[in-house]
């Protein structure tokens, strides 16, 4: 019998270096970064700098990385940061705002991820001996836990108005800001108006194996090189990953809507069956569920792997499915047939 391979929809993190990604990671030119020479990543900095209307960037490891160092570099300690109940760097940053950067976090209710400009002038503290110095904003484009729920940058850049009246720093952490983008057709550069700082993941929708680059103006990514530094994010010959993410930025950009068209057909099979309770509107290529009172999503995620798909638990009866470049028409036609077969 032939073994169905696997289809794994658990993220859009597990996708592997294409053929032309991999030549191209092959063939790139060298030079150790930490001292500054290397080209590849030099050239990658300076095109997301460039592409999102900043001074500078900074090559690092990870999202979690840029988006840590971009909050130590954006504040002191006693100062408080403004951020989603369910964005990320609260939610699976390991609590690495208080640990890295000794911040207070002040937690908002949103809708869908965003957190408004009426909401900041809400939660700004008072000059009070007794309440830490509201010194930061920070959003999330698009909303992971929020189904990949996209908003656009005009949102953005009246909570920016907010930020700048009152001192405070305008952080994003675009770990899919290019699926943000291919929805709404916003342009890079009007970030670089709504935000202080980006973190941009190479290694989610855009299909690379490693990488974030963190944008900025030059005097913070000078101090945020230095924070990489000391976190132990110095890499040498990095142009080796980041040569994956100059070729993702020329090939996988396009595709993207690809993803979010396989994302909605997963949302309508879903839409039409008896054991789903709730499906969170897609807007890109995250597809959260909610299983009928009586289905378990341990059990149903169990259920799905004896089928041969992968998925993830987002809550005791919330299931996840991520659609990515290394998921086909084919696979997603097989995901929605096994589908109607588990009722
Ligand atoms: C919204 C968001 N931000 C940040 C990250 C962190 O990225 P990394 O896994 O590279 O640390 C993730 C990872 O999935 C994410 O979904």
């Amino acid at each position: 019998m032939a073994i169905k391979p696997l289809i794994d929809l658990r993220s859009d993190t597990v996708t592997k270096p294409t053929e032309g990604m991999r030549r191209a990671m092959h063939n790139a030119p060298l030079g150790d970064d930490v001292f500054g020479e290397d080209p590849t990543v030099n050239a990658l900095e300076q095109r997301l700098a460039n592409m999102f209307g900043f001074e500078a960037g900074l090559f690092c490891p990870s999202g979690t990385m840029t988006n840590q160092i971009g909050i130590k570099a954006h504040t002191q300690p006693l100062q408080e940061i403004i951020c989603h109940r369910e964005s990320h760097i609260y939610c699976y940053e390991g609590g690495g705002m208080a640990f890295n950067s000794q911040l207070s976090t002040r937690l908002l209710t949103g809708n869908r991820g965003l957190i408004t400009a009426q909401q900041v002038l809400d939660n700004i503290n008072e000059e009070n001996v007794h309440k830490p110095i509201t010194s930061i904003v920070a959003q999330e484009n698009t909303s992971n836990r929020e189904g990949g729920a996209v908003h656009k940058v005009g949102e953005y850049q009246k909570v920016y108005e907010v930020c700048q009246q009152h001192g405070l720093k305008h952080h994003l952490d675009g770990a899919r800001l290019f699926n943000a983008l291919a929805v709404t057709g916003d342009t890079p550069a009007s970030y670089g108006k709504a935000f202080d700082s980006i973190s941009i993941c190479l290694s989610k929708g855009l299909g690379a194996p490693v990488g974030s680059v963190l944008v900025g103006n030059a005097d913070f990514i000078k101090l945020s090189r230095r924070i990489r530094k000391v976190f132990g994010g110095g890499m040498r010959q990095a142009g080796v990953i980041a040569a994956a993410g100059l070729y993702a930025l020329d090939n996988h950009v396009e595709r993207i809507a690809d993803d979010h068209r396989r994302a909605k057909q997963l949302e309508e099979t879903l839409k039409s069956l008896s054991y789903i309770a709730e499906v969170f509107p897609v807007d890109s290529n995250l597809v959260i569920f909610r299983l009928a009172e009586h289905v378990l999503a341990d059990s149903f995620i169990a259920k799905l792997k004896g089928e041969g798909i992968l998925a993830i638990n987002m809550g005791p009866q919330l299931v996840r499915f991520v659609t990515h470049l290394d998921v086909d028409d084919a696979a997603i036609d097989s995901v929605c047939a096994t589908l109607k077969t588990l009722a």
